[in-house]
């Protein structure tokens, strides 16, 4: 039993002893409960997914998931989204501040000024198939880079980190967009100093050789956004896979490299893409009676992608947002009644007053809609999750950063153990 004692301390009692647990205040949020010396006491806490589990002190990211709460430094993701811009928010994740205007103009040089690449990692490419997944060559190409950058990196040099920092952010949009022209069978398209952040991935990812091309500028804004929406979550599972990574030392491009990793699958990053795969199995709005039923079907693995979140028991406020944008990029391109977004929104009706989805907070998350818009650029399904990862470097990056500039030690859980008892080896024969 556990209860509170002192306003700083809780109290543990157990077998017989009381142990005082330090109680910690953060800024914003509940406090936690310091169990770090129970290991001494010969105890584990047991917490499997780290449903209940503050794995680190952080400053820049704080959720408040009952209510809908995301800040970034402070500031909430609604008004960022609305007056920022990617690369402003890139700065006060790295920073911890907004920068003034020649703090701002000098950051968008630095970052514009590293968005080439290594001309010898192009080779890596050619080892890929042309139908790899664009995920599968994201987390080689971003390792590689550490094969051009271990031997000028002092993890413990904060200007090694920094230079780091902006390399990254800069570099993923032009390996994301070579990813998605190997697959195509197209040359890839250098970046150019000229255009925007998102105007640039947009114009590396669609214009050829052959003629000019111009990016629509309500397309890039809502690009821009969507690398806003998807800069930073906290400890979610790719930024812990990143410090956990960090916390060995290992090159940072390694450890980006792993965050991508992690980011692939269905439950995470991965979910922008399944649920666009999920809307073609619907296919038609009069199966989705039949699919909700199957979501809520114990014995059934299917899931409404795109829904529930670990720590939003409300709407996540990234998704309000891109709902928003995904209505503006549709009427822009004039497909404002696209099919796929009519099933969604029908969709999203249906499970937001079904008692399943209510009694379980189930809501949409930033994947929803993400998708749609992707889909409507003209980005191909299996390059939703890398446009996922390109956006939340900057978090990454942040997170590994914050660690390894203040004291830290190497991640290592323990385990509740459930195998055999020690027992002595019986030799083949006598098996
Ligand atoms: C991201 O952590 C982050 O911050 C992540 C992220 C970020 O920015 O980094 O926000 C990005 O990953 C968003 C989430 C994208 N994933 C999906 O959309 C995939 C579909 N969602 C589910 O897989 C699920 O909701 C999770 C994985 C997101 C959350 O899982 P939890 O918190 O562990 O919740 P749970 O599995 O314990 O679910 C609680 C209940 C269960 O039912 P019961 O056992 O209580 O009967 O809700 C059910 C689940 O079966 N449930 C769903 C559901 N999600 C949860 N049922 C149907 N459809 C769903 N989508």
């Amino acid at each position: 039993m556990a209860d509170k004692g002192s306003n700083n301390a809780a109290q543990l009692s157990i077998g017989g002893n009381t142990i005082d647990l330090p109680i910690l205040d953060g800024n914003v949020g509940p406090q936690v409960i310091d169990v770090g010396h129970l290991t001494s006491q010969g105890y584990f806490t047991y917490d499997p997914g780290f449903v209940s589990t503050a794995s680190c002190e952080s400053a820049i990211t704080y959720i408040d998931g009952d209510n809908g709460i995301l800040l970034h430094r402070g500031y909430p993701i609604a008004q960022l989204a609305e007056h920022s811009d990617y690369l402003e928010l890139c700065y006060l994740l790295l920073n911890g501040e907004l920068p003034n205007a020649d703090q701002k103009a000098a950051f968008e040089h630095t970052i514009s000024h590293h968005t080439m690449v290594h001309e010898q990692l192009v080779h890596f490419f050619q080892g890929f198939r042309r139908d790899a997944h664009p995920m599968a060559i994201m987390c080689g190409v971003t390792g590689a880079l550490s094969a051009f950058y271990h031997d000028s990196l002092d993890i413990n040099d904060a200007s090694h980190r920094t230079n780091t920092a902006h390399r990254l952010i800069a570099k993923m949009p032009t390996l994301a967009a070579m990813s998605y022209k190997y697959a195509q069978g197209e040359p890839f398209v250098y970046p150019r100093n000229d255009l925007g952040y998102a105007e640039n991935f947009l114009h590396m990812m669609f214009a050829t050789p052959c003629e000019n091309y111009k990016v629509n500028p309500i397309i890039a804004r809502a690009m821009d956004r969507i690398f806003l929406l998807h800069a930073d979550h906290e400890q979610n599972a790719s930024t812990s896979t990143v410090r956990m990574a960090g916390s060995t030392g290992a090159n940072p491009f390694a450890c980006i490299a792993a965050g991508i990793a992690a980011l692939w699958g269905p439950a995470h990053g991965g979910a922008n893409e399944a649920v666009l795969n999920m809307l073609a199995e619907i296919g038609d709005e009069k199966n989705i009676d039949k699919y909700v039923k199957k979501a809520k079907d114990k014995d059934d693995p299917f899931r409404i992608m795109g829904f529930g979140h670990r720590v939003y028991k409300n709407y996540d406020p990234r998704a309000k947002v891109m709902q928003q944008t995904c209505h503006e990029v549709l009427n822009e391109l004039g497909v404002e009644d696209d099919p796929v977004l009519r099933m969604a929104q029908r969709l999203e009706t249906i499970a937001l007053e079904d008692d399943y989805f209510v009694e379980r907070k189930l809501y949409p998350n930033v994947d929803f809609y993400s998708g749609i818009i992707l889909k409507a650029i003209g980005i191909p399904t299996e390059m939703f999750t890398v446009i996922f990862a390109t956006g939340r470097t900057p978090g990454w990056i942040a997170h590994w950063n914050e660690m390894i500039g203040a004291p830290y030690k190497i991640g290592r859980p323990r385990q509740l153990y459930k195998g055999p008892a020690a027992r002595d080896y019986v030799p083949v024969a006598d098996r």
